[in-house]
């Protein structure tokens, strides 16, 4: 197998897609909380993507991508036995993981793919660490079973009740604060409105907690500025003090709307690049 190569490929629910890539010098260095940038092609934009499950002796990394414009779609037309034109990391730095106690790992979408390596490193420290995933419904929770590996106890959420808990994610972690549970430290990845919401309850109980932040990057090493994000009211770069960051420190409503800066360009990239696809021109 080459460097680069798609090992293998699966759609783990519509528009969310995972694949094993072979990249056996980046995997020996990688560690959790890490993240990569990916280029489909050479005419293709850079990618910023989390690194999931790591299998260090088959020199493969796990990565999940969620289909939301048109550089993601192309990565995912991509097959097994094509080559990535670049895999560039690991870059950021790896998740603080000590020996807490009791740690809660939280993920929401394709924030569930890189709490596992978290996970799995916060119980070979010697914590207890339980899990809480979230998704919009039962077809959308993927990576359950691997996940369920990787803590010692699993909550499944979906906001419409047909899998799981009916609630949100930080209804789970109400409950097991109401039902006791002394909760030392935790980790949440997803969407922006997720982080920021895990971040307010967890505040009120004065319970250390971090989040993965996923600001618009472009180089990915703290050249070009793009990943600027405000944390306790100072300017860091989330490509190289980051991605993981105090998440009762995080300005999470400029996040948001430096995230929205370019939408219609992006809207208008992806309508023209799947149109380009009906009519059979696929890259
Ligand atoms: C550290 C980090 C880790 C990430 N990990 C994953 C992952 O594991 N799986 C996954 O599916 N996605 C991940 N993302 C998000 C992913 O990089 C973006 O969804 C992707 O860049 C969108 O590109 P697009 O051209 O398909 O969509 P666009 O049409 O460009 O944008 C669609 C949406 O994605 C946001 N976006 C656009 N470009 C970026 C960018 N460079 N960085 C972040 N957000 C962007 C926009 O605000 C917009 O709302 C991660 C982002 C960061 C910063
Ligand atoms: S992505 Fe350019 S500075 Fe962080």
């Amino acid at each position: 197998m080459e460097n680069n190569e798609i090992a293998y490929k699966e759609e783990l629910c519509p528009k969310i897609t995972m694949f094993k890539i072979y990249v056996p010098e980046l995997v020996k260095k990688a560690n959790a909380g890490q993240f990569i940038i990916l280029r489909a092609y050479d005419h293709s934009e850079r990618i910023p993507m989390s690194i999931g499950h790591l299998e260090r002796e088959k020199g493969l990394l796990t990565v999940v991508v969620m289909e939301v414009g048109m550089s993601t779609a192309e990565i995912v037309r991509m097959e097994v036995g094509e080559k990535f034109q670049d895999v560039v990391g690991p870059l950021g730095v790896p998740t603080h993981v000590n020996k807490y106690g009791t740690c809660v790992v939280i993920g929401g979408g394709v924030g569930i793919p890189p709490i596992n390596p978290i996970a799995r490193a916060l119980k070979a420290e010697g914590n207890k660490v339980i899990g809480i995933i979230g998704a919009r419904n039962k077809d959308l929770v993927i990576l359950e079973d691997l996940l369920k590996e990787a803590t010692d106890d699993l909550v499944v959420t979906t906001d419409d009740g047909s899998y799981g808990m009916k609630g949100f994610v930080t209804d789970a972690l109400q409950k097991l604060i109401d039902d006791g549970e002394k909760i030392d430290f935790v980790m949440a990845i997803g969407p922006v409105i997720m982080m920021k919401n895990v971040s307010k309850l967890t505040e009120k109980y004065d319970i250390e907690t971090w989040v993965s932040l996923n600001p618009i990057m472009v180089d990915g090493t703290g050249m070009c500025g793009g990943c600027r994000v405000t944390i306790g009211g100072e300017t860091k770069f989330a490509c190289v003090d980051g991605p993981d960051f105090d998440g009762h420190k995080v300005d999470f409503d400029e996040l948001t709307q430096r995230q929205r800066m370019y939408l219609p360009q992006e809207k208008k990239a992806y309508d023209d690049y799947l149109e380009h696809c009906r009519i059979g021109l696929k890259k």
